[in-house]
């Protein structure tokens, strides 16, 4: 099935060729064969039962995977992830700035935003673990983390910082502090990252927003054209080839959220734009839709997505931010998480 590039107001989403292909090639598809040891899965009654066959193993964890080779207890993640929340109350608490400039090249300018927003009085050290840059590769990261863990702290150098960052204050050694410096990026990046993809995607998708629509509705609809989480996957497990014969003792499974969130047997002109639709939808129940992962094991961060985006949105609405029209096009690399890169965006 060949899609129309176009999505609104004439503004083209191009995707890297895998993604257009699997658009192109799987749109309607239930279960197919991505490569030799690789099966994708875009039905949703199945991804909802692979999902809940087995709990996701240590290295299926985005964020809480192992941190140079150890493991992190569910005690010690939940931990960072209570300090985080904290963090993001803290920044929302503040009155919210809606004459602030976001105008500039998205989604870097909505990111620089919530890293100084929510972990702004963090020291340097630590702040340039969120850079943008570092995802170019594992190595860069790692390289910043054993620089930034080999510098003698300054004394109450981190009071009135974030708590994320007073948690790298408790480690005494070196191995110590550079595994406080790896769980810092690890749950500082997520925000700065997420958020300010999922929010360009919604610029990009339908703004200017018309006023009556509900932001809830725009990252709803902007979460299911664009999912910034847009592939789950599990390696190869003998429970799935009990659920699908398809899928082989060797084969490991990529669930598509991509195309379950345009499966046209689920949704009604699934191509379109139509924050509206959510006016009569559940995003918890509605079939399909699973932009923070499986009930079971659902996106710990989610609860600090929606008023994070909220900020953001309200701010852009503000100042009636928009792509520049001259921009028709705008590019979704192939990467982890989905998001249309180099926005120009312009205040009215
Ligand atoms: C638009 C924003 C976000 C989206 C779409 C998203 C999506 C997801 C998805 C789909 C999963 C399930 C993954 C799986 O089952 O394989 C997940 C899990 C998780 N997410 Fe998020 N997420 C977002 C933001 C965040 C943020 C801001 C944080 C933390 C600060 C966070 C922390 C986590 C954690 C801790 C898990 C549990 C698994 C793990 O240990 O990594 N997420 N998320």
């Amino acid at each position: 099935m060949s899609l129309s590039p176009s999505l609104t107001q004439d503004r083209r989403v191009d995707f890297a060729p895998r993604i257009r292909s699997l658009l192109d090639d799987h749109l309607g598809d239930r279960v197919f064969r991505l490569d030799p040891e690789t099966v994708g899965v875009a039905s949703a009654e199945l991804i909802e039962r692979i999902m809940a066959s087995r709990p996701a193993n240590d290295f299926e964890r985005p964020t809480f995977k192992p941190l140079l080779g150890r493991s992190i207890p569910r005690t010690e993640a939940s931990a960072v992830m209570r300090a985080v929340g904290q963090d993001v109350r803290a920044a929302l608490a503040e009155p919210t700035d809606l004459s602030a400039d976001l105008s500039g090249n998205w989604p870097q300018v909505a990111h620089t935003y919530l890293r100084d927003t929510v972990f702004g009085r963090d020291p340097r050290r630590l702040k340039v673990l969120v850079d943008r840059r570092l995802e170019w590769t594992p190595k860069l990261t790692w390289a910043v983390v054993t620089v930034g863990a080999g510098l003698p702290g300054r004394r109450g150098a981190l009071a009135g910082t974030s708590r994320l960052a007073a948690g790298t204050a408790e480690a005494s050694t070196y191995a110590a502090r550079r595994h406080a410096m790896g769980l810092y990026r690890r749950a500082a990046a997520p925000v700065c990252f997420t958020v300010s993809a999922l929010v360009a995607n919604a610029l990009w998708l339908g703004a200017p927003f018309a006023p009556d629509t509900p932001n809830r509705h725009i990252v709803h609809e902007s979460l299911r054209l664009l999912p910034v989480s847009w592939n789950l996957l599990r390696v190869a497990s003998p429970e799935f080839t009990r659920l699908d014969d398809r899928i082989g003792p060797k084969d490991d499974v990529l669930m598509l959220p991509l195309l379950s969130h345009r499966d046209p047997a689920l949704w009604d002109d699934p191509q379109a734009f139509r924050p509206e639709r959510w006016n009569d939808l559940d995003p918890d129940t509605a079939p399909g839709y699973l932009p923070f992962g499986h009930t079971d094991e659902r996106c710990w961060g989610r609860h600090m997505v929606l008023p994070l985006a909220e900020r953001l949105l309200d701010i852009a609405r503000h100042n009636g931010l928009a792509p520049d029209p001259r921009q028709t096009a705008a590019r979704v690399p192939l990467a982890g998480l989905m998001s249309v890169v180099d926005v120009d965006m312009r205040s009215r």
